[in-house]
């Protein structure tokens, strides 16, 4: 069959012109979805078909119906969450990576795709430092990294009591002590409730005013139940203020009892990635897990977590799982040994190709661009008339809180307003901030992870905001 009068070539083409509108136009498109949801289930509620239909017809439909339903969530004015855009050579990767449709769980069944994941996941350990013996898995997001690195370290901390927690299970065996970051992201909980280890085994541990763990209330909890497989759980990158423990004073405090020590690093763990910002994260090469993300500031498309375990022997032992019809081989990586997954999206290549993009030099300066953002955009708000800065970014969060400017207004009421202006901006399609709560008031965080992010963007966005301010 002759290339023209392949079932892809038109349907591939349009996804490319639909693709190249979409990125081109989002400086001039608002911000944020501007259909409500009764719209959107108006453009896209169709009774189920009964025949087939053309695909070039299923695509130009799906690209009109979902027509004010898409955030500029790969533009460079998109600040809600933490949340990144994608690098051109790892998109190109993604859309490759859906056309070569490889089942990447094991090394037979699709090699490049594993090669290319053991090649990504050694640029990665170096990107952050982490040490040589360090075994990775690339796997859908933080969230499943955390429950890869937990899986592991459940794995060996009840090695340590001698209990076999795959073969026997949990009931019957010791409970396992989580000790945590009392900031930590609900994430952490949730692999816990995967995990079976159950969310009321989870001890958090106070912080001071920024969320960074207080190292003599992590001491005073370790130095009871000691007994007890423990696991210690600590961040890079408190979500509202983007600080990160202080690694090196607490991971020895922790080891000293015995613990294993994880680390959520969704976004944090990129400072390592930084001569001028590794400070921050001084000290988390001692950790024994660690979780990241790859689609947010690496800025890969959706899909991408990677989780990074120190003790290899304890991560295989926890996912490894061999069937006689499966081809596995010796020196090869077959991936489903160190993911909970079997059946897989070769998703190695989209971050293969954003570090080939970036190189060491570009990742760093990505990172170092959105931290000076993040600062430009906190401080630049918050000096407005009507907004005051919360928390002063050093890494990409800040914190900015609306005034009430009535007399006698009161907290509730600046809470009030804070919401109120950040669905402002958001009407306004100029930017999409989102909001949090800090110290029992409502903020709206700043949160810059775009490569997309510029100078201009930045200036616009506080002239946008000063115009919300002025208006209402
Ligand atoms: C600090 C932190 N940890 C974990 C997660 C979960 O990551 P993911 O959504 O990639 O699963 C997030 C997501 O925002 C996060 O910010």
């Amino acid at each position: 069959m002759s290339e023209n009068q392949s079932p892809f070539t038109q349907v591939l083409s349009q996804a490319l012109e639909a693709s190249l509108t979409h990125l081109t136009t989002l400086a001039t498109q608002p911000v944020g979805a501007q259909a409500s949801v009764t719209e959107l289930r108006a453009q896209l509620k169709k009774p189920l078909n009964d025949e087939s239909l053309p695909a070039e017809r299923v695509v130009s439909e799906l690209v009109r119906d979902v027509e004010g339903g898409l955030h500029g969530t790969a533009g460079g004015r998109f600040f809600g969450w933490v949340i990144g855009g994608a690098v051109p050579a790892a998109l190109a990767a993604d859309w490759l990576t859906s056309a070569w449709d490889q089942n990447s769980g094991l090394y037979a069944v699709a090699p490049a795709a594993a090669v290319a994941e053991e090649v990504a996941g050694e640029w990665l350990k170096e990107i952050f430092a982490l040490p040589q013996e360090v075994s990775f898995a690339f796997v859908t997001g933080c969230q499943m990294a955390h429950a890869t690195c937990l899986n592991a370290a459940r794995h060996a901390v009840y090695e340590r009591v001698g209990w076999d927690v795959e073969t026997l299970g949990l009931s019957g065996g010791p409970r396992v002590r989580i000790v945590a970051n009392a900031h930590r992201h609900s994430s952490v909980d949730r692999a816990v409730r995967f995990l079976g280890m159950g969310t009321a085994q989870i001890e958090p541990v106070e912080t001071d005013d920024f969320g960074r763990t207080k190292a003599e209330a992590l001491r005073a909890a370790l130095e009871v139940k000691r007994e007890r497989p423990t696991i210690v759980c600590l961040q890079a990158g408190e979500i509202n203020t983007g600080v990160s423990d202080d690694f090196a004073k607490l991971i020895p405090i922790a080891k000293e009892a015995g613990a294993w020590v994880h680390v959520d690093g969704a976004f944090g763990l990129w400072a390592a990635a930084s001569e001028k910002l590794k400070y921050q994260v001084a000290g988390v090469e001692l950790a024994d897990s660690w979780a990241t993300d790859g689609h947010k500031w690496l800025n890969v498309p959706y899909d991408s977590g990677f989780a990074f375990v120190r003790d290899r022997k304890a991560h295989r032992n926890a996912f490894a799982q061999h069937a006689a019809y499966l081809t596995h081989q010796q020196e090869v990586r077959d991936q489903m040994d160190w993911t909970p997954e079997f059946s897989r999206r070769a998703r190695g290549f989209p971050t293969y190709a954003a570090i080939r993009q970036m190189g060491r030099a570009g990742i760093a300066d990505l990172i170092e661009r959105c931290c000076r953002y993040a600062h430009e955009i906190t401080v630049g708000i918050g000096m407005l008339d009507g907004a005051r800065m919360v928390c002063e970014p050093t890494l990409n969060q800040g914190l900015i809180q609306f005034l009430d400017r009535r007399e006698g207004a009161t907290e509730d009421d600046h809470s009030r307003r804070t919401d109120e202006v950040i669905a402002l901006i958001a009407k306004s399609g100029e930017a999409f901030f989102t909001g949090s709560e800090w110290n029992g008031s409502r903020v709206m965080r700043v949160s810059v992870c775009s490569w997309q992010t510029t100078d201009e963007d930045v200036e616009r966005v506080v002239r946008a905001v000063k115009k919300v301010l002025a208006e209402k």
